[in-house]
């Protein structure tokens, strides 16, 4: 009856509000549904970085600065304008739903962005098994990808969604080659565009979402609202130093010279080229290091260069990542680590 009462109070100030000469106001995190333009023309992203917790498959291990809103506003005070959100969803998903806890999780988490200010890309991060046998799998890739669809189709378009992170070719019985990865990301787009036409979807370049798997991308031509990630780690040796998981048992201090900038004006350079000739934005939605072993004066002008020669293409980046082995910030101090926010700002 109380519920009732307060119901119907809440009902009549919203009329008398609006009978007062408001108009009816539209959540900042709803995208208005008169607005005819298409998203791309009003996408503004140069600087990002990514929150890389939500890769993982435990809930528990989170932490509690991934849903406080401090997290963000800081991120955004520091020049970031996006956020990547890489998700696992298949860990989420099972008898055709997703799980009910972690999807309110996910939704106050891109809430909590999105009114900071934040434009924030949801990334289906991690998937595996996908990469060694696209048959067994694609129709659960398509099913999450009709559920997080109709999910979020309300969404601003502040909210963009990445159809799959690094898919690679791996040996096994159906390998993710360019030839299969357009064919599951053409079909995921079609599902995509079935509830969310024109939200701007973000597509991987073949091969761990390299600038040499560029040349092999086929996408829609007709559709504008689509840009393509690419990520660039190469030399390995120089960004990986000190990452057990990559080498475990390297101890020596890999110094950066002359090979290291040769590769990232290669990057730079087919970038720009691919833009040019196909009219799609490029977003470099991953770049980085791991920053244990490696000299922090080379980290800063690795950085530095990366992120200033994309820019000078007009192609906006991604940090890896916040808070963890490659984390700009550092979360044991509680403070930026300035050799790298610096650097990554041209400061
Ligand atoms: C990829 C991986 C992530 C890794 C990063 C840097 O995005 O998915 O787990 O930390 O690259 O190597």
């Amino acid at each position: 009856m109380k519920r009732k009462l307060i119901t119907s109070c809440l009902a009549v100030a919203v009329i008398l509000s609006c009978l007062s000469g408001c108009t009816p106001s539209i959540s900042p995190n709803l995208r208005d549904l008169n607005d005819t333009s298409n998203p791309i023309d009003s996408l503004s992203i140069k600087r990002g970085i990514n929150l890389s917790l939500l890769e993982r498959e435990n809930l528990s291990i989170f932490g509690s600065f991934i849903t406080k809103e401090k997290t963000y506003l800081d991120i955004k005070e520091q020049g970031f304008d996006h956020i990547r959100l890489p998700v696992n969803f298949h860990l989420y998903y099972k008898n055709g739903k997703l799980n009910g806890s972690f999807m309110k999780k996910l939704d106050s988490i891109i809430n909590t962005a999105l009114n900071c200010g934040l434009t924030v890309v949801l990334d289906f991060h991690g998937w595996y098994d996908i990469n060694s046998d696209v048959n067994s799998n694609k129709r659960e890739f398509y099913e999450i990808w009709t559920l997080v669809s109709e999910h979020y189709k309300d969404y601003s378009y502040n909210l963009l969604f990445e159809i799959l992170n690094e898919p690679y070719e791996e040996e096994g019985p159906d390998p993710l080659n360019a030839y299969k990865l357009n064919e599951i990301q053409l079909e995921a787009i079609k599902i995509i565009r079935e509830t969310n036409p024109k939200r701007i979807i973000v597509a991987a370049s073949p091969e761990w979402n390299t600038w040499w798997g560029l040349k092999d991308l086929i996408l829609p031509e007709d559709d504008p609202n689509i840009i393509v990630d690419i990520h660039t780690y190469q030399p390995m040796e120089f960004t990986h130093q000190g990452a057990l998981w990559y080498s475990p048992d390297a101890t020596v201090q890999v110094r950066l010279d002359d090979s290291v900038f040769t590769e990232i004006n290669k990057v730079i350079k087919t970038c720009k080229e691919y833009m040019g000739k196909t009219g799609r934005l490029l977003w470099l939605g991953e770049f980085g290091m791991e920053l244990t072993l490696a000299d922090e004066g080379d980290v800063s002008k690795y950085l530095g260069y990366v992120a200033s020669e994309s820019e000078k293409i007009g192609m906006p980046w991604a940090y890896w990542e916040y808070n963890r082995s490659f984390g700009a910030y550092d979360p044991s101090e509680k403070e930026w680590r300035p050799y790298v926010l610096d650097a990554l700002m041209g400061e």
